[in-house]
């Protein structure tokens, strides 16, 4: 039995009435299908609005065998017609990957614009694409799609670009142009790309001499990480009800109630079934988190999907090479808490039996996020050490530079000066003894950063 959602049909038409469809395929091997379809939709269903689609309507349609030309059934298509013309949809969200001759029959029975799971992220990511470097890789993204299928198509994306404009008929030879024409635009995105890659590992470079530790957000999409970045900085960072707010790292500075200043950054939303088209592009935006000190997982916690989501986003961690970082737990921020009735709370469990690193939070009414902050210190007290200095009461600067810099556990003041047990990160710490050890402090390397 199909599922179908129906949305306010009031507006008038227009060219971006959309019906989304999930095709739920039966017996198929991969993970991600084993998901609840309904649920699946409605992730469709937010990507879609993503792209400010107007969805009139979204169902799941069963798909019981494949058909090669068209991925859905005969009788499936034949009765989407139907929806298709009854609504005067313009655009159907197909979300599953199509291949080129799908689309076009889909199309064609239609009398519209088909645009599957790929087309779609792509639509997505370049909506969102910040930075230089993140804008090439999702054109370099779309244009090797583009290859594959030369068809006239609607996207944003391509109305952003202009120029190549793939208006040519069906004729070999307009084929063959857009063919070399995306060819060689491709070959000029590469080598631009390498050198916007070489200046971001100077940037990068000047960035890790600034001696504040990287907190990186990460999670599946519309998990909260901006909205939970936003509550922690008070930043104004785009936060939206919306999928994918953000795909390039935004970073901001934060304090902790250690005293700690750290940067929070914020990352690109995962998807499970990411098309592969889109892994440089989505890897390049995430090669941040592998800088990160500290990584904190944000999770929809109130969303049927979670443990699914969770999987995936660490299946994905552990593909850039965090393994050790997964396996020895990461902190997660158990997102949305208030969407949660007395059951569901208590399901989470009371503190003691949850593992250390889970910290129940709302970003929207702001409960956990002191405990959150906490446990995110706690983390990067890990692999500091503490030592106890006697420093002259009229050495200012060094009494200054231990809040900053570390931790003050405990302070006595008498008439010999002050006596501090603190705690630091070992660099620091070897720093502090060398400046009280040496006469010329001039030549350290903390100097830098010491008030005259
Ligand atoms: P992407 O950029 O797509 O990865 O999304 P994100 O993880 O940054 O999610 P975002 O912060 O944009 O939030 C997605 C939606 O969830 C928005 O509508 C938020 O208002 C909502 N949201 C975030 N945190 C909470 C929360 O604690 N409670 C509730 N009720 N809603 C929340």
């Amino acid at each position: 039995m199909a599922r179908r959602q129906s949305f306010d049909d009031t507006d008038p038409p227009t060219a971006d009435r959309a019906l989304v469809i999930h095709p739920h395929l039966r017996g198929a091997g991969e993970a991600s299908r084993s998901r609840d379809p309904a649920v699946r939709l409605d992730e469709a269903v937010g990507l879609a609005r993503a792209i400010h689609l107007d969805i009139v309507t979204a169902e799941v349609v069963p798909v019981p065998r494949v058909r090669p030309s068209t991925l859905l059934g005969g009788g499936a298509v034949d009765r989407l017609a139907e929806v298709v013309r009854d609504h005067t949809v313009a655009v159907v969200i197909i979300d599953n990957h199509l291949s080129p001759v799908q689309q076009r029959n889909l199309e064609r029975a239609w009398s519209c614009k088909v645009i599957d799971r790929t087309g779609l992220i792509l639509e997505i990511f370049g909506e969102r694409a910040r930075t230089r470097e993140g804008q090439m890789q999702v054109e370099l993204a779309h244009l090797s799609y583009q290859r594959s299928r030369l068809v006239r198509s609607w996207t944003h994306l391509e109305r952003q670009r202009g120029g190549l404009g793939f208006i040519g008929g069906p004729g070999e030879s307009q084929i063959e142009i857009d063919r070399r024409l995306i060819g060689e635009r491709i070959a000029h995105l590469r080598r631009q790309l390498d050198e916007v890659v070489r200046t971001r590992d100077l940037h990068r470079a000047a960035r890790r001499r600034v001696p504040y530790p990287i907190v990186a957000l990460v999670g599946y999409t519309n998990a909260g990480k901006s909205t939970l970045f936003n509550a922690l900085t008070r930043a104004d960072v785009l936060s939206q009800d919306m999928l994918f707010a953000t795909l390039d790292p935004t970073m901001r500075g934060l304090d902790l109630p250690s005293g700690r200043s750290v940067i929070l950054s914020d990352t690109v939303g995962f998807v499970s079934d990411l098309p592969h088209e889109l892994v440089a592009a989505f890897r390049a935006t995430l090669e941040e988190v592998l800088e990160a000190d500290v990584i904190v997982h944000v999770r929809d916690i109130a969303s049927p999907d979670t443990e699914d989501q969770k999987t995936d986003v660490e299946q994905v961690l552990r593909d850039l090479g965090l393994e050790t970082a997964v396996d020895s737990g990461l902190i997660e921020a158990l997102n949305k808490i208030d969407l949660l009735d007395a059951v569901g709370r208590d399901d989470l469990g009371a503190a003691a039996r949850r593992p250390n690193g889970q910290v129940p939070v709302s970003a929207v009414s702001g409960e956990g996020l002191d405990a959150l902050a906490r446990v995110i210190d706690g983390a990067l007290s890990k692999g500091r050490v503490e030592l106890c200095v006697d420093l002259d009461g009229a050495d200012g600067a060094t009494l200054a530079w231990l809040y900053r810099r570390g931790e003050v556990l405990d302070r006595m003041d008498d008439e010999a000066g002050v006596h501090l047990r603190a705690r630091l990160d070992p660099p620091d710490a070897e720093r502090l003894r060398r400046r009280l050890g040496l006469p010329d402090p001039a030549r350290e390397p903390w100097e830098a950063d010491t008030p005259a």
